[in-house]
């Protein structure tokens, strides 16, 4: 569907291979087995390492491969933690790393993939294309929906003493493989389910509307935005229907691709402070925000949301641009109500000495806040958090 921010010459690929669909995590050993990987560090997040079926897949490995087993034990880690972890795998000589977990855990299994040949603390990583030495092949398997991390060239870490959060990024560190299961989504917790969805949704909308984005971008954006929205309520009343599950996951793949091709926006760029300073889940605060940057952007009078909103309500097309953006607007606060995203930002702390701070690491995020269709800078970010500070009087 062409609009006026078409873009018409730009690059695509895809160059993870990805493996999806139900029981598609059987075809892992074959896969590394097949590129010769025969000795291979695994990096498995904590909270899965005892299910049954984590087990049982980590079984399968051990019996075509060399496995150096390691532990991701922390949801959002730091540097710091990234040295403490890389000491687990160095005693092998690795030819591949494997993360199994969340997104987390897989943005530790790509730094534990620089760490092994680039000898130097974590923290000399940061940033793009910064390592000297070979990066490991990643294999990516997630153990939630939502972040899009099996395609991405990205891994994101907090840098405690700057109180930044800011990756270990590159081409090197995008995986080779990604295997989307969704039977191995079926365990995750009900926040975690929510948070890493609502991240995608996040992912597709700003892609969407991102000044660099092109048709492809676009159309993997809103299906995938379309696809999570609609299933992920219904993986909420039911956690075990794997069809569900199912859709999640693809969409919030497609929605990566999309993010992939084209870019973030304010909402991703404001979830950054308030992860690293108030502990806010990323894909929550990303959510929290997407509906007040949304809200703004119709306030000045852009209506790029109107497919988004016909794409899941068909029927309702006789409407102008302007009320479908609004009604989509209105239709991410209405659902985050059902999905109990929380509407304000005291229960995480947030009080109006934290503005200025916010502020300015917000604007350390220029380059996805140019991204958004209308001026997002300074002024733009104090409007949004201020409406929050203001529903408290
Ligand atoms: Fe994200």
């Amino acid at each position: 569907m062409p609009s006026d921010n078409d873009v018409t010459t730009f690059e695509f690929s895809v160059p993870t291979k990805v493996f999806f669909g139900l029981s598609s995590r059987r075809h892992i050993v074959r896969s590394l087995v097949s590129k010769n990987w025969r000795c291979v560090g695994l990096v498995v997040d904590h909270n899965i390492s005892d299910l049954d079926h984590i087990r049982e897949l980590v079984d399968s490995l051990e019996e075509e491969t060399e496995v150096v087993y390691g532990i991701c034990d922390v949801s959002e880690p730091t540097y710091d933690d990234l040295d403490r972890i890389r000491t687990q795998y160095e005693t092998q000589e690795l030819d591949a790393i494997v993360g199994i977990g969340g997104g987390s855990t897989l943005d530790v299994a790509k730094a534990m993939a620089v760490l092994v040949h680039n000898r130097d603390p974590a923290i000399t990583y940061r940033g793009f294309d910064v390592m000297d030495k070979p990066v490991l092949p990643i294999v990516a398997v997630p153990t939630t929906a939502g972040t899009g991390s099996e395609v991405t060239p990205n891994a994101s870490f907090v840098d405690r003493p700057a109180k930044r959060k800011m990756g270990i990024n590159g081409e090197a560190v995008r995986p080779l493989l990604a295997f989307l299961d969704p039977e191995l989504t079926v365990t995750c917790p009900p926040e975690a389910t929510v948070s890493a969805a609502l991240d995608s949704v996040v992912h597709g909308t700003e892609a969407y509307v991102a000044k660099k984005s092109n048709s492809i971008a676009r159309m993997l954006a809103l299906e995938g935005m379309r696809t999570v929205l609609i299933s992920l309520p219904k993986v909420v009343d039911k956690p075990d229907d794997l069809e569900s599950r199912e859709h999640v996951m693809y969409g919030a793949f497609l929605a990566g691709l999309a993010l992939m091709h084209s870019g973030t926006g304010p909402a991703a760029a404001l979830s950054y402070p308030f992860g690293v300073h108030f502990g806010v889940p990323h894909g929550i605060g990303g959510a929290i925000f997407l509906p007040h940057v949304a809200q703004l952007n119709v306030d000045r009078g852009y209506n790029g949301y109107s497919s988004l909103y016909r794409s899941f309500s068909g029927a309702k097309i006789d409407i102008s641009d302007n009320e479908a953006s609004q009604k989509f607007v209105d239709h991410l606060s209405t659902t985050w109500g059902k999905l109990g995203v929380p509407d304000d930002l005291d229960v995480y702390g947030f009080e109006d000495k934290h503005v200025d701070l916010v502020v300015s690491d917000t604007l350390d995020l220029m380059g996805a806040l140019e991204q958004n269709p209308v001026d997002f800078g300074e002024e733009e970010i104090r409007i949004v958090l201020q409406r929050f500070l203001d529903k408290r009087s």
